[in-house]
């Protein structure tokens, strides 16, 4: 089948299996909606990013995990035996890298609207911090002397959906084009040191929009060689951020790994600089692919036209609700046939924005039936990380396979849970 991923995603006697586990039985051990992730395919994906930098560059590479994409401590602990870096967005996902076994000197801070709180945390917590703005940058200088980079918005973004991107115009995001230098200048004024120049210009790109990263790229280097007229010496890192895609949906190609890394490798090569190291900021291409949704069917009937309703809702997996994603949707255990008919697959919550594809589209599909597990997959990044309790139905159960075997790893919340911290 056009979705099956070897060693990860495959149709065996007609049924799903994700890491050689069945899923349907997965659903049936665990309960659902359940989030599956495949260890062995979260390294893959990881060393595949690493490797491809790796053997283009001509100095160190730094690949920063965007934990934001997932969070759960278990991923994060692959990444960390990995020795990988990381990219926070809060205090407590730093707290979260350092328990899973990061290096505290691995892990950066790059946040928006910051408060002196997290200011203080993160500096108590010794994590290296990217500011975003000038206010943020006069605070830090307050609290004391710190190595800080610096993230700029490059005037032109890329980007899945409207929301994902993050440069550009009308974009809150990093040090406008004309006030960079001067925000270099300012941070040695302040006895802050700057040692890094920083871009994110966006989220989910695919082949054509890797040209638009690639000439930020140019543009970003440009600004380092001035960074190091003001700082007199090399930086010690540039960072290009994250915004590698992933197909989600059979129309889609893959991402370009190697024009991507030989075009910011070489371009850093012929920019002359000495900075000593590359960073990119993956989150999306380590977990997207690794994890699925699985989802038990509650009721097909028709309405019209013929929904599907699930166990789940966007309170579960938003991407489709907000930014009309498209993952691919499959049955578990007709995992071999070829779609009968198009169906709305309908979520359990009260909004009839819950569906979980473009509403106008509806989903291809072989005959389901009531008690059938709905996988959807590329649910590992920014599926769990933006669930939330709406409509009082707690956070779903997250299970992990290693080496053909699966554990949980995250216990579902039930009433008790969501109940517990309130005060009547
Ligand atoms: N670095 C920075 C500074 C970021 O803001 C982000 C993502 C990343 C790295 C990682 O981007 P990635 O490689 O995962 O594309 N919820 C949206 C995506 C939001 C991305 C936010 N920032 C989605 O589901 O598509």
């Amino acid at each position: 089948m056009d979705w099956e991923i070897q060693n990860h995603l495959e149709e065996i006697d007609g049924k799903l299996h994700i890491g050689g586990v069945d899923a349907t039985n997965l659903a049936r051990e665990y309960g659902t909606p359940l989030y599956v992730y495949n260890a062995d395919r979260i390294l893959t994906n990881y060393r595949s990013l690493r490797d491809s930098m790796e053997k283009h560059a001509d100095r160190d590479v730094r690949v920063l995990y965007a934990v934001k994409a997932n969070t759960s401590l278990a991923i994060l602990k692959l990444l960390a035996d990995e020795e990988a870096h990381a990219d926070v967005v809060s205090p407590d996902e730093a707290k979260a890298t350092l328990d899973a076994g990061f290096d505290k000197d691995k892990v950066m801070f790059t946040g928006t609207s910051v408060s002196n709180k997290d200011l203080q945390a993160l500096t108590d917590l010794g994590i290296r911090i990217n500011i975003d703005s000038l206010s943020q940058m006069r605070r830090l200088a307050g609290i004391g002397k710190f190595k800080v980079s610096i993230r700029w918005n490059p005037g032109e973004g890329v980007g899945h959906h409207e929301h994902v991107i993050t440069a550009g115009k009308h974009v809150k995001f990093g040090i406008p084009e004309d006030g960079i230098t001067d925000a270099f200048r300012e941070a040695v004024d302040l006895g802050l040191e700057p040692v890094g120049l920083h871009q994110h210009i966006g989220s989910g790109m695919l082949d054509p929009e890797v040209d638009i990263f690639l000439a930020t790229v140019d543009k970003t280097l440009q600004v380092a060689k001035e960074v190091s007229d003001i700082i007199s010496g090399d930086l010690e890192f540039v960072d290009f951020g994250g915004g590698m895609g992933i197909p989600y949906f059979t129309t889609e190609y893959d991402f370009p790994l190697d024009k991507f890394s030989s075009g910011i490798c070489r371009k850093v090569k012929d920019s002359g600089l000495g900075f000593s190291a590359i960073a990119i900021e993956p989150g999306r291409y380590i977990t997207g692919d690794a994890g699925i949704l699985l989802t038990e069917i509650n009721t097909v009937e028709e309405k019209g036209v013929p929904i599907i309703g699930v166990d789940s809702g966007f309170n579960t997996l938003v991407r489709p609700a907000m930014y009309n994603a498209r993952h691919t949707i499959i049955v578990c255990d007709k995992a071999g046939l070829t779609p009968d008919r198009k169906f709305m697959v309908a979520g359990n919550l009260c909004e009839s924005g819950d569906v979980f594809h473009n509403k106008k589209e509806l989903r291809a599909l072989p005959e389901p039936g009531e008690g059938d597990i709905l996988a959807i997959l590329g649910a590992g990044a920014y599926g769990f990380s933006m669930a939330s309790e709406y409509n009082m139905r707690g956070l779903p159960a997250e299970v992990l396979i290693e080496n053909g075997k699966a554990r949980l790893i995250r216990k579902r919340r039930g009433f008790d849970e969501m109940a517990r911290e309130q005060i009547k």
